[in-house]
């Protein structure tokens, strides 16, 4: 495996014009998690994703010559319209750690513009489709200074390894439909290093699935993932859990194919309830649901046994949930939502949203 190390990525600053680039990148929600990882961003398990279509971050990334040759990255983020110093900084960092891939990115000075499609305040993470948005900019990038890449599958390739850097599950929203990352005996291509996409063998049901989040919380969480993927280091169960995991992607990869809905659902609670299970089983233990969150876990619950309809629930590293749902009973649930479930939500909110065809390139001047 190529670790797209190459130092001839080097300009020649007097024949490089100034430019830019925009792409928009969404978010993805796990069906399967990851959690827990090693080396340098390296997934403990194999994970799977639908990618999402309404979520998403646009960023366009302005570049030109250094004036002045210096040390480091010069980079200024600006999020919403406003410079941000804490992205900034995380920026410079990642650049920086890109450099023996992206050399040339000593040689510029960057200028990037970022905003969410969802509310700042939403509580919801962004760095997947802020990570994925920015490492399609880059690679787009190394093809207008240096060469086009030979097919679309080998830049997104590059452009998921970049993204996983940023954060691990960026690399999965390079794709529309759904993606798996992690290296997986029955799925040829899959690695540890960028994920790959499987929206090919996804089933017609799951094509548009809905995916409604309803914002029980919008505080920061507590314990950022990246802490809590280095407590999975210590947790007695973890060993356990990442064979589960990697059963539970395989598996899923059959029912996404199948379009079988209720076991579709079954592995998707089961994965939000052993997420959180990790976290209270860490060391120290930590609590991200809310009494809110169980309490539309048992709605959903009670929902499914009045109705029999196929809507089930998962989570993130957080207390909001999102409800997974075919669209066939998207009037039914909806107003099951608004009438039964807003309530439990902060400022009553949540957004609607489904899978999605993946990232777009956007024209600068749109
Ligand atoms: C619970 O990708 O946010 O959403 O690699 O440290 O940036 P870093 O972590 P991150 O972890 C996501 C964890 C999760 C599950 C998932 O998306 O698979």
């Amino acid at each position: 495996m190529s670790d797209y190390k190459n130092l001839s990525l080097t300009l020649i600053t007097s024949e490089v014009k100034p430019g830019s680039i925009r792409w928009r990148s969404p978010s993805n929600i796990a069906l399967v998690k990851y959690w827990g990882k090693h080396g340098v961003q390296l997934p403990r398990n194999p994970s799977v994703s639908f990618t999402l279509d309404g979520a998403a971050t646009d960023t366009t990334l302005s570049y030109s010559v250094r004036e002045v040759a210096g040390e480091g990255i010069d980079v200024v983020l600006h999020l919403d319209g406003e410079l941000n110093e804490g992205f900034t900084e995380r920026t410079k960092r990642f650049f920086k750690e890109l450099l023996p891939i992206y050399p040339f990115l000593k040689q510029l000075s960057f200028k990037i513009k970022t905003s969410n499609s969802f509310p700042h305040s939403a509580g919801i993470a962004s760095s997947a489709s802020g990570m994925s948005a920015l490492a399609l900019c880059l690679v787009s990038l190394e093809e207008e200074l240096f060469e086009p890449f030979k097919d679309r599958s080998e830049f997104n390739a590059k452009a998921s390894y970049l993204a996983r850097l940023g954060s691990g599950s960026a690399c999965r929203s390079i794709y529309g439909g759904a993606a798996v990352w992690g290296t997986l005996a029955a799925l040829k291509g899959s690695s540890d290093e960028f994920a790959v996409p499987v929206s090919e063998s996804l089933h017609r049901v799951f094509q548009d699935y809905h995916d409604d989040i309803l914002l029980i919380s919008k505080s920061e969480k507590l314990v950022s993932s990246r802490a809590g993927h280095s407590l999975m280091d210590g947790n007695p169960y973890a060993t356990a859990r990442y064979a589960q995991a990697t059963r539970r992607t395989d598996e899923m990869l059959t029912v996404l194919r199948q379009g079988k809905v209720e076991r579709f659902g079954e592995i998707l609670e089961s994965e939000a309830l052993t997420l959180h299970a990790l976290m209270m089983s860490s060391y120290p233990p930590y609590i991200l649901i809310r009494p809110n969150t169980l309490t539309v876990i048992e709605r959903i619950h009670q929902y499914r046994e009045d109705t029999g309809l196929p809507l089930y629930f998962t989570l993130d590293a957080g207390p909001n949930l999102h409800l997974l749902y075919p669209s066939s009973i998207a009037t039914e649930v909806k107003k099951f939502i608004r009438e039964q479930l807003l309530y439990f939500c902060e400022d009553n909110m949540y957004l609607a949203d489904r899978v999605g065809k993946g990232p777009e390139r956007l024209d600068v001047s749109e």
